[in-house]
């Protein structure tokens, strides 16, 4: 298997903070689903963290458990979900850090974190407004929900966020209901209702993929801007690497509930080293010689609840070595140094440019 090439638009990474400055960090983190077909492992073991004023991607196939992780992180899974172990630590800039996992359900601490120090951008943004409600009312309570203002204030405030976020006429478009806008502007009030109290933890879950490819542009611009003016983490969840080379500083890839492969998106573009990325990055659209013929991965997911032994990749990997691959435990991660880790227990004989498969 070759290994992909350079993709045509790397950014221009932000330089790592001089010393860790880690605001969120998952440990071990378990989420199981029990189902008719028995206990599914959606999350299995993911460990990961974000350091401050970055964008930290989440990548992989349907299905392979990113919004699990994303609704573990503000503890929205719903039974017959159960987060069956590990840890999730925010460390606010001021203040002690907060153990998430630890915190009792319908707790003011959650009550407040939510929406307040972290805030979602839902998969399903049309669903995240009320149809029945102004776009200012809606923006108006998440502010007075979460700040001591007066409601003029949060008015002016919210008229700010949507002048911020590129709405003309913020003032007059305040009192529109989201069905007078365009997807695409609703898209801006949902990201200026996740921006307006200023969280320190934005997280994003496939915040464009309802718009069309130009639209969807245009917020990916405008999201990496806010970011940078206002120094928020932000958890960008996609299943497409070529947004990870246009918005991400750091990319964890997950496949079947684990990350297989983590580190700069710098790194990881120019030199994947877990046979699953390279994969990936063979199929972006952008890198693929024969646009009218992009590769894609062979054979399918296996099912979550009948977990190949040995590495879950292996029935779909190029580099799989009988004896070696379908046994045992799925490999643990291994360090290939600056903070690039990859779990194949081929990695150090799987040099950028591929052995042979
Ligand atoms: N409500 C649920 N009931 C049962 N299984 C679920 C539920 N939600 C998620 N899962 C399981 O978790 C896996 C990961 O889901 P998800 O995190 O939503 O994937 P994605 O990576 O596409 O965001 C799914 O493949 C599914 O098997
Ligand atoms: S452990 Fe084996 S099957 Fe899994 S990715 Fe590495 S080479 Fe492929
Ligand atoms: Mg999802």
């Amino acid at each position: 298997m070759e290994c992909a090439t350079l993709p045509t638009r790397i950014p221009p990474t932000r330089a790592m903070p001089e010393e860790n400055d880690k605001v969120l960090e998952i440990e071990d983190l378990r989420v199981y689903f029990y189902t008719d077909e028995g206990e599914v492992r959606a999350v299995d073991g993911v460990s990961f963290a974000m350091e401050r004023g970055r964008i930290m991607a989440v990548v992989g196939e349907s299905g392979c458990g990113k919004s699990v992780t994303a609704y573990s992180i503000l503890r929205l899974i719903q039974p017959p979900g159960e987060i069956k172990g590990g840890r999730i630590v925010f460390h606010p800039k001021d203040g002690e850090a907060i153990n998430i996992t630890g915190l009792k359900e319908n707790s003011e601490e959650l009550f407040n974190l939510r929406g307040g120090n972290i805030s979602m951008i839902f998969q399903e943004p049309m669903t995240a407004l009320s149809p029945v409600h102004t776009v200012g009312n809606q923006i108006c309570e998440a502010i007075l929900l979460h700040q001591e203002v007066t409601k003029e204030e949060a008015r002016q405030k919210a008229i700010q966020m949507l002048t911020k976020v590129g709405i003309p006429g913020a003032k007059q478009r305040i009192d529109q209901y989201p069905f007078e806008m365009s997807g695409g502007m609703r898209q801006r009030v949902v990201i200026a209702m996740a921006l307006v109290c200023e969280p320190e933890v934005l997280i994003a879950d496939e915040p464009t993929t309802a718009l069309d490819v130009t639209i969807q542009a245009q917020i990916m611009g405008l999201m990496k801007g806010l970011q940078n003016d206002m120094g928020t983490s932000t958890l960008l969840i996609t299943h497409d690497l070529g947004v990870v080379a246009q918005m991400a500083d750091d990319v964890a890839v997950m496949y079947m509930g684990r990350i297989v492969e983590q580190g700069q998106v710098r790194t990881i573009m120019k030199a994947p080293r877990h046979p699953y990325t390279m994969a990936l990055l063979k199929s972006l659209p952008s890198l693929a010689m024969d646009k009218e013929r992009l590769p894609s991965i062979k054979g399918s997911v296996p099912s979550l609840t009948q977990l190949p032994p040995g590495c879950p990749f292996h029935p779909r990997c190029p580099y799989a070595e009988p004896g070696k691959c379908d046994v045992g435990s799925p490999p643990p991660q291994e360090s290939i140094g600056d903070g690039h880790t990859a779990a194949c227990v081929r990695v150090h004989e799987i040099e950028t440019g591929g052995i042979n498969a």
